[in-house]
C-alpha cells in the first residue's frame, strides 16, 4: 500500500523502515495533535465504566447490541436518521453499506440515543439467523406482555404485531438483515431486444440477469414482517441494517415515502486518527493516517486491522 504511494525513487524493502522512507520522499513528520483525543478517550472510558451499562428492561430489550461508546464521526447520518424517524415519522429504515463500515455500531448509537423518544426499543441481531418463530414470539411478550394469542401462525403474531406498533411508539432494530437473503439469479435464455423485465434486462444481444433479493428458506416471514411495517400506517418505526437491499425497501423507499434507505460511506481522517489511537498507535503520523485511510476507503473495520501491518511500520 505504502510504496503504491510513494514517489518511483523511493523503495520499499524493509517496511520496518517506511517512516523513514516516507520523510526522505518529502513527507515531513507531523505528529498529530491528538492530545485532545486522548482525553476524548480517557473521558470516554471514565463515562463508560460510571455510567450503568445499556441494560434490558421490561420496555428496552438490547439483545445482542454491541457497545458502542467508542464511536467517531457519523454526525450527518445520526442527524439525518433522527429528521426522518423523529420529525417526517418514518417507518422503515435501512443501513446499507459493505461489511465493517460501521452499520451496526451506528444503529446501536442511534437507538441510545432517541430510546427516550420510544415506549419500547427492541434491537436484534439476526446474524445467527434465529428461527422466526422464536424472534417474533419474542417481540410479541416484550410490546404486548398481557396478550395470549394463539403463536402458531406467524401471520398471525405479525399482525398482532403490527397492531401494538400502531397503539405505542417502539423502535425495533433489525440488524444484520443480510444473513436471511440470498441473491438469487434468474437464467433466462430469451433475448428480446430492448426489454427490461423485473429481473432481467436485454441489451442488443447481451442478455444480462439481475440478481434478486430473496429471503431463506424459513424466513420469508420476515419479509412479510417489513413489507406490513413499510406499508401500513403506525406510530412506530423498523431500523434494519444489511449489505444487501432487501427487495421490499427497493418497492417502497422514495424521498418523500416513509420508506428510506442510507447508505454508509467510510470515516475520515480525523476519525480514523482516532480509531487508531485508540488501539494504542500515539505515534501516528498525519500523513501515515491518512494513507491508512486512503487505502481502505475509512472502514473502520479495516482500520482496527490494520494493526496487524501497522505494527509493523512503525
Ligand atoms: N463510527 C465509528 N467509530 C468508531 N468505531 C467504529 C465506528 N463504526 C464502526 N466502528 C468499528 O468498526 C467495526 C465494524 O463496525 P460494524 O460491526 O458496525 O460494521 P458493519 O457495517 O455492521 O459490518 P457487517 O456488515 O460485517 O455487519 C467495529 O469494531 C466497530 O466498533
Ligand atoms: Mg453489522
Amino acid at each position: 500500500m505504502l510504496s503504491s504511494q510513494a514517489p518511483d525513487y523511493v523503495k520499499v524493502k524493509n517496511w520496518s523502515r517506511v517512516t523513514q522512507l516516507l520523510e526522505k520522499a518529502g513527507y515531513k513528520k507531523h505528529w498529530l495533535q491528538i492530545e485532545s483525543a486522548t482525553h476524548n478517550i480517557n473521558e470516554r472510558i471514565k463515562k463508560t465504566t460510571e455510567l450503568p451499562r445499556m441494560k434490558s428492561t421490561p420496555t428496552q430489550d438490547w439483545g445482542e447490541a454491541v457497545d458502542a461508546s467508542f464511536f467517531y464521526g457519523r454526525t450527518r447520518e445520526l442527524t439525518q436518521l433522527k429528521k426522518w424517524i423523529l420529525q417526517e415519522q418514518v417507518r422503515l429504515v435501512v443501513l446499507l453499506g459493505m461489511g465493517g463500515i460501521g452499520k451496526t455500531t451506528l444503529s446501536v448509537k442511534f437507538a441510545e440515543e432517541v430510546k427516550d423518544n420510544f415506549d419500547y426499543i427492541i434491537w436484534r441481531s439476526l446474524r445467527f439467523s434465529p428461527s422466526s418463530e422464536v424472534f417474533f414470539q419474542q417481540v410479541l411478550e416484550i410490546v404486548s406482555p398481557q396478550t395470549r394469542i394463539n403463536t402458531q401462525s406467524l401471520s398471525n403474531s405479525i399482525s398482532h404485531i403490527v397492531d401494538c406498533l400502531r397503539s405505542s411508539r417502539c423502535l425495533i432494530v433489525l440488524d444484520h438483515v443480510d444473513s436471511i437473503l440470498y441473491s438469487a439469479l434468474s437464467y433466462k435464455t430469451e433475448n428480446y431486444s430492448g426489454i427490461l423485465t423485473s429481473n432481467s434486462t436485454t441489451m442488443g444481444n447481451l442478455n444480462i440477469d439481475l440478481p434478486q433479493i430473496q429471503y431463506l428458506r424459513g424466513y420469508e416471514a420476515f419479509g412479510e414482517f417489513i413489507q406490513g411495517l413499510g406499508e401500513s400506517q403506525h406510530q412506530s418505526c423498523l431500523l434494519l441494517t444489511s449489505r444487501e437491499k432487501p427487495q421490499e425497501i427497493a418497492a417502497l423507499e422514495g424521498d418523500s415515502l416513509p420508506t428510506r434507505s442510507l447508505k454508509l460511506t467510510g470515516l475520515n481522517e480525523v476519525q480514523c486518527a482516532y480509531i487508531l489511537k485508540s488501539k494504542g498507535f500515539s505515534t501516528v503520523s498525519e500523513k501515515e493516517s491518512d494513507l491508512i485511510m486512503e487505502c481502505y476507503g475509512g472502514n473502520p473495520l479495516f482500520i482496527k486491522l490494520e494493526e496487524y501491518c501497522y505494527s509493523g511500520i512503525i
